[in-house]
């Protein structure tokens, strides 16, 4: 059969049956459904818990009034997000820190999963790409659905990708790749070991780039919890970035945005790739090309409601719920070491990355927590397969869920 209907894109094919947050989930419901007295504490995904900050509701009711009226109806919006948006992006998340961004190297999306996923498309068919490993799952999946990888091994690898391990023995910092490359996906603070880059380490990062002819796709999304001043919030603070580097930001875990989705990527005016013939292309205004046929821009609404993040209040709530999940992320990361376990993480980024009992798979801790404690995380082998023997609880949680987490597993997880 199947002759007559059409043929697949059979990169699908490649993929790991489901994508790793859906596997979670799945889980997570079956034990339900066996258990259904039992409560769990979910420390899976990383959703906030947080109510919206009233800036954002205030501005979300009023931008809402605005569309009931003819005068004030706003339909469709730039392809690539609102001016005022784009202004105040370029103003307070990096005219702040002495970056210098015009609004048309911003370009605001729904979220910075679609970017993530979205931005290889810049590049070609045979491009190749550098993963961290571990690292989030859409960089890798995104990339495969546009076959770039070849079916996975037998380790779960993908022949097609140069994996850039991060372990606690090279203290999650990925090494150069000893092999070209045109496109390096780098996440800072890290999602899902928590780590942070220096600038020292940034900007040997840059200068491999450089010198390669590499694009680096820079996700921050996390930029938020860096709590050190001596770390970089942007790759752009490194000199040189803007001809190597796209950067992505995102509401999600900063403003509570998971539901609205907000985020946004840079592509500055220097960033370059080439034609097979070797003619320089600026991938600005690629990037412009694929988001005007491709998007109208999120809605009118949330666009004001990411607006009203920028103002001084509105920094001010932010901070709040931001110091509300590190200070989870300081019970959980402490309470898990006073329980013997070995953590990383946490001080800089919303993760907590636990190292699993000696000879537990990072399913097999799944499973234990579930069984034994109630606790959902998620396996540290679902981010890649250097994340083999770790795993990951979010500090996204609420307060006292956090603490009974931490008391669960010093007293119910059994060996
Ligand atoms: C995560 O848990 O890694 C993130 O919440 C996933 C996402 O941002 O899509």
């Amino acid at each position: 059969g199947g002759a007559g209907v059409p043929r697949i894109n059979e990169a699908f094919l490649n993929l790991k049956a489901s994508y790793l947050f859906a596997e979670v989930k799945k889980r997570t419901q079956a034990y339900r459904a066996a258990h259904p007295d039992a409560r769990l504490i979910d420390l899976g995904i990383g959703d906030v818990t947080l109510p919206l900050p009233p800036v954002v509701v205030d501005a979300l009711q009023a931008a809402t009034r605005e569309q009931a009226r003819a005068e004030t109806l706003r339909g469709y919006g730039p392809y690539v997000g609102y001016e005022f948006l784009r202004a105040a992006i370029a103003e307070h998340d990096f005219g702040s820190r002495g970056v210098t961004l015009a609004p048309d190297e911003i370009f605001v999306s729904d979220g910075g999963k679609s970017d993530a996923a979205n931005i290889q498309e810049l590049f070609a068919p045979d491009a190749v790409v550098a993963l961290m490993d571990p690292a989030y799952p859409v960089y890798a999946d995104a990339n495969v659905i546009a076959g770039r990888s070849g079916p996975a091994d037998a380790s779960g690898r993908y022949p097609g990708f140069v994996y850039l391990p991060c372990t606690a023995e090279n203290d999650f910092q990925p090494a150069l790749p000893d092999r070209p490359v045109d496109l390096i996906y780098l996440c800072y603070p890290n999602n899902p070991t928590g780590a942070v880059m220096t600038r020292a380490m940034l900007r040997r990062w840059v200068d491999y780039a450089r010198e390669h002819e590499a694009v680096i796709v820079y996700d921050a999304a996390y930029e938020a919890y860096i709590r050190d001043p001596d770390v970089p919030r942007s790759i752009y603070e490194i000199e040189g970035a803007r001809a190597v580097a796209i950067e992505s930001r995102s509401f999600s875990k900063s403003a509570g945005f998971t539901g609205l989705r907000m985020a946004y990527t840079v592509v500055p005016r220097e960033a370059q790739g080439r034609t097979a013939a070797g003619a320089a292309t600026s991938l600005n205004q690629l990037w412009l090309r694929r988001t005007s046929t491709k998007s109208n821009g999120p809605p009118y609404i949330v666009q004001r409601a990411a607006a009203a993040v920028y103002t001084s209040e509105g920094q001010k709530q932010v901070r709040g719920l931001v110091d509300s999940y590190m200070d989870n992320a300081r019970t959980l990361r402490e309470g898990l070491e006073r329980a013997g376990l070995t953590v990383y993480g946490g001080r800089n980024a919303p993760y907590i990355w636990i190292r699993t009992p000696a000879g537990t798979s990072s399913w097999d801790f799944f499973d234990r927590l579930l069984a034994e404690a109630q606790i959902v995380g998620v396996p540290g082998s679902g981010f890649g397969p250097s994340g083999e023997g770790y795993f990951r609880v979010t500090a996204f949680g609420s307060h006292a869920d956090s603490v009974e987490a931490v008391q669960r597993i010093a007293t119910r997880l059994r060996g």
